[in-house]
């Protein structure tokens, strides 16, 4: 047995067994830069981050620059212009073209170099002289998503929004040190609200996890179940109408590699809330996190909808403290390295869809 133990005789040495932990074989796991990664849809930046002006984002240890042309379509290639590497965050877009900062090539729409200013009119353009950029880009719920090659996974979307009875918020975008699978692993995560989350939502009584299943699909599933919660947020409980501690309804919804929808029936107050969680791996060790709110509860007030955000801002940095100190920033995918028990049907089923992920992008 590899538990610790300990003799209580008084007649024999005390002998201790600790597991050789150091030794045991630890496979690896899904790192930020797996390069299986680059066949499925991520978050580049919010749609309001890209105007006129090019900007550079990272993705998958990658630099890509991004403007929005005349014709207001989003525009994303390498920041590298194939003339000397130069960042073409640095030009200038001109109509749908983007002019390089450095000697001033201009690229059209489609990447296509059609002018090289030291040649003069004259000039032939190199076959070469064209821009890297990702295999597709769409825009969806005021975020922009890149495949940088041809995605194995469905597009990320939230289903409350385009509702108009619902009330849109952003969390302000977050950089962490982490790993986008154990962020993703935390989002899922049933378990932990009373002990990570007792300043804010968690309750004691919801320590136990409530039998749930998940329902597969494809590279995405979905989990539901019912728990009690601190309602911090109730007006009802500050004027003595309804108790702290009430019930709501969770279900998530996930889609690989990185996104997750959470839907939250409040059972006692009345309401819903949506939250969207879209992770970015910037590099091995960088995760940009964009976070919104979709609330149809707050009567319209943009000044709840402040304190909503900012209550989430509150419940993502409980979570991120334990998050960010991972010393292995990697999410293992054989589930046979950790252990799970029936509260984490979810997060197995995340590992799940990643391994097949992984396979499926390898055989290609
Ligand atoms: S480096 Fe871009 S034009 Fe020379
Ligand atoms: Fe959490």
């Amino acid at each position: 047995m590899w538990a610790a133990e300990v003799s209580s005789s008084v007649t024999r040495a005390v002998v201790t067994k600790l597991a050789p932990t150091s030794l045991m074989y630890v496979p690896a796991g899904l790192r930020n830069l797996d390069p299986a990664l680059r066949r499925a849809w991520h978050p580049l930046c919010r749609s309001s981050e890209v105007t006129a002006t090019p900007q550079s984002f990272q993705l998958l240890g990658e630099r890509y620059v991004a403007y929005r042309s005349l014709d207001t379509a989003v525009r994303v290639f390498l920041d590298r212009c194939p003339h000397r590497f130069a960042p073409l965050s640095l030009g200038s877009c001109e109509g749908n073209a983007l002019r390089c900062g450095y000697h001033g090539w201009l690229f059209d729409g489609a990447g296509r170099c059609v002018e090289i200013p030291a040649l003069g009119a004259e000039a032939t353009v190199p076959a070469r002289a064209q821009l890297s950029g990702p295999a597709e880009v769409f825009e969806s719920h005021g975020m922009v998503f890149v495949a940088p090659l041809p995605p194995l996974t469905p597009k990320p979307c939230v289903a409350a929004d385009g509702d108009t009875s619902f009330l849109k918020g952003d969390l302000p975008i977050i950089e962490t040190r982490g790993n986008a699978g154990l962020l993703a692993d935390n989002f899922l995560d049933m378990a932990h609200f009373p002990f990570v989350h007792a300043n804010t939502f968690g309750a004691d009584q919801a320590r136990e996890v409530p039998h749930f299943s998940v329902g597969r699909d494809g590279y995405a599933f979905s989990a539901t179940y019912e728990h009690e919660f601190l309602n911090r947020e109730d007006p009802g409980v500050a004027a003595g109408i309804r108790p702290l501690v009430q019930r709501r309804r969770l279900t998530y919804r996930y889609s690989a590699p990185f996104h997750l929808e959470l839907a939250i029936e409040f059972l006692d107050a009345g309401g819903s809330n949506v939250i969207g969680f879209f992770l970015t791996p910037l590099d091995d060790e960088r995760v940009r996190i964009y976070s919104s709110l979709w609330r149809d509860d707050l009567d319209g007030s943009d000044e709840r909808m402040r304190d909503a955000i900012d209550f989430e801002v509150a419940v993502l940095e409980e979570d991120l403290r334990l998050q960010s100190r991972y010393e292995s920033l990697e999410l293992p995918l054989d589930v046979t390295a950790e252990l799970h028990t029936r509260a984490d049907r979810s997060t197995l089923e995340l590992r799940r869809v990643l391994r097949e992920l992984v396979d499926a992008a390898t055989a290609l």
